[in-house]
């Protein structure tokens, strides 16, 4: 086990992994790892600074360098700045989700991000959302969640997602890209979106968020991760 205590929880786009593992990490008071904000912010700074979208080596670079800071507003949402720049909309377009899996592919852009995730694990204790945080990031994490939901009911939720926050979306094309991220995502020859062998895993087809957070919550009880 890790010697600050590590909650991950993988899946695919749309399983719910975000807010879930936000809320968890709110309700325990512990720091929370969205990793993917990492990769989409590596497409997102790679379009803006002109790079060729096959450049590796220039996103690499990017990933090493870019100096992220996460935070949340007064509300309690999230707040990502580069800098003095707020980009907390722009890595949620689907074009930044869509570059996100591009550039994850790469072990390079990987590498890159390997420690930086690893600095998020501080006392009292981390939640960690990704694809490959209990098989790669964290391996010995103290509690691993696996969270799944049909193709439909995760194109579903982003649908609503995106229209809550007043941007247009379109359910069929999104399900097609949500089918073509989880292809890309569990194909790829480093890291591939899979289950650790030792996940918990979790069908959140027809739950809740509420009942999902309850479920990750009971099991974390149930190891003595918190009361
Ligand atoms: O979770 P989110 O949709 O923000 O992730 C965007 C993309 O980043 C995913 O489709 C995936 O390709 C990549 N990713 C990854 N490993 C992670 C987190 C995200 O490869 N730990």
């Amino acid at each position: 086990m890790d010697a600050v205590p590590i909650v991950t929880i993988d899946g695919p786009s749309g399983s719910g992994k975000g807010t879930v593992s936000r809320e968890v990490a709110r309700l325990a008071g512990w720091h929370l790892l969205d990793s993917g904000a990492l990769y989409r912010l590596v497409a997102l700074l790679g379009a803006r600074a002109g790079l060729d979208p096959q450049d590796v080596d220039g996103h690499a670079a990017l990933a090493r360098s870019m100096e992220v800071e996460f935070g949340s507003d007064a509300s309690g949402g999230e707040r990502v700045r580069v800098g003095a720049d707020d980009v907390t909309r722009a890595i949620r377009s689907e074009e930044a989700g869509q570059g996100a899996s591009r550039v994850a592919a790469w072990p390079a852009v990987r590498d890159a991000l390997l420690e930086r995730q690893r600095a998020f694990a501080r006392p009292p204790g981390l939640v960690a959302d990704g694809r490959d945080m209990g098989t790669v990031i964290f391996p010995a994490a103290a509690l691993k969640i696996y969270l799944v939901a049909t193709a439909e009911e995760r194109a579903l939720r982003r649908y609503k997602q995106l229209k809550q926050k007043g941007s247009g979306a379109n359910l069929a094309a999104l399900s097609r890209e949500i089918a073509e991220r989880d292809q890309r995502d569990s194909t790829r020859a480093v890291a591939p979106l899979m289950p650790a062998s030792d996940a918990r895993i979790i069908d959140s087809t027809g739950m809740s968020a509420a009942q999902v957070v309850e479920a990750v919550l009971s099991q974390g009880r149930s190891l003595g991760l918190w009361s």
